[in-house]
């Protein structure tokens, strides 16, 4: 295990960072997932790592390979339920948590053992709900600076702060997935970020890279009590 590093303005913090989305097994061989890629967590990883922080990712289902070099600590997960078990066991020494994850808000009420036969001509699926990790995050939060992602199509600011209040996070990072440039699986993003009060910052068209780095650069920010 690499020391926490002594320079930048995470030195110190332990950043949790959840990416990808979540895979919810219907049998051994299918499953329902989502299109998430996984880019924005892994950027703001590395971004993290940038900073100074000791980081763990915990990553769904992405094709992107693991960062290189030291610094950032690889978890996988399968379903919404590993992923918030995984969570949950760094949540007390964790300073931030970023909820990048396109987390299935549904499962298969029963994942089979064997694989499924085809027999009718339908098939009924029958989803049940899935934890809310972030609301669980926000119900037991006590110093943790949590930050959620919010991707709309439509009244992107109504949602997000609905979210926000929800889900009791310090941030909301919200994109709309319909605009050009901010979609799932691009190289790029447009966000608003919003706290209780309201927006905060309208970042322009980025790399996932830089807007992870401006995000973190907040996050820091308001860590050490500067407003911004
Ligand atoms: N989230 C979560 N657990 C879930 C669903 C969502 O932790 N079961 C988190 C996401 O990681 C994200 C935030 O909640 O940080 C918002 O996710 P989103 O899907 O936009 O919100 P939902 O509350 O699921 O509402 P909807 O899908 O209806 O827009
Ligand atoms: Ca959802």
């Amino acid at each position: 295990r690499e020391e926490a590093r002594t320079a930048g303005p995470l030195a110190g913090k332990k950043v949790v960072i959840t990416a990808g989305g979540t895979v919810e097994r219907i049998d051994p061989v299918r499953y329902i997932t989502n299109d998430s890629s996984g880019k924005m967590g892994f950027a703001l990883a590395e971004a993290a790592r940038e900073l100074g922080a000791e980081v763990v990712l915990i990553a769904g289902n992405t094709q992107i390979l693991p960062p290189a070099g030291k610094g950032i600590e690889l978890e996988r997960v399968q379903s919404a339920q590993n992923m918030y078990d995984a969570v949950m066991s760094h949540f007390d020494a964790s300073d931030i948590i970023i909820k990048a994850a396109a987390v299935a808000d549904y499962r298969p009420a029963v994942q089979a053992d064997r694989k499924i036969k085809k027999s009718g001509d339908t098939l009924t699926l029958e989803l049940v709900k899935n934890i809310d990790i972030l609301e669980q995050l926000g119900q037991r939060k006590t110093r943790q600076f949590l930050i959620g992602f919010a991707a709309e199509t439509h009244d992107l600011e109504q949602y997000a702060l609905d979210k926000l209040r929800r889900k009791n996070c310090d941030l909301i990072v919200a994109n709309d997935v319909t605009s050009e440039g901010a979609g799932f699986g691009t190289d790029t993003n447009i966000v608003h970020i919003y706290d209780a009060n309201g927006l905060v910052q309208d970042l322009p068209l980025l790399s996932k890279q830089h807007t992870a780095r401006r995000i973190l650069e907040l996050a820091a920010q308001r860590l050490s009590g500067a407003q911004a």
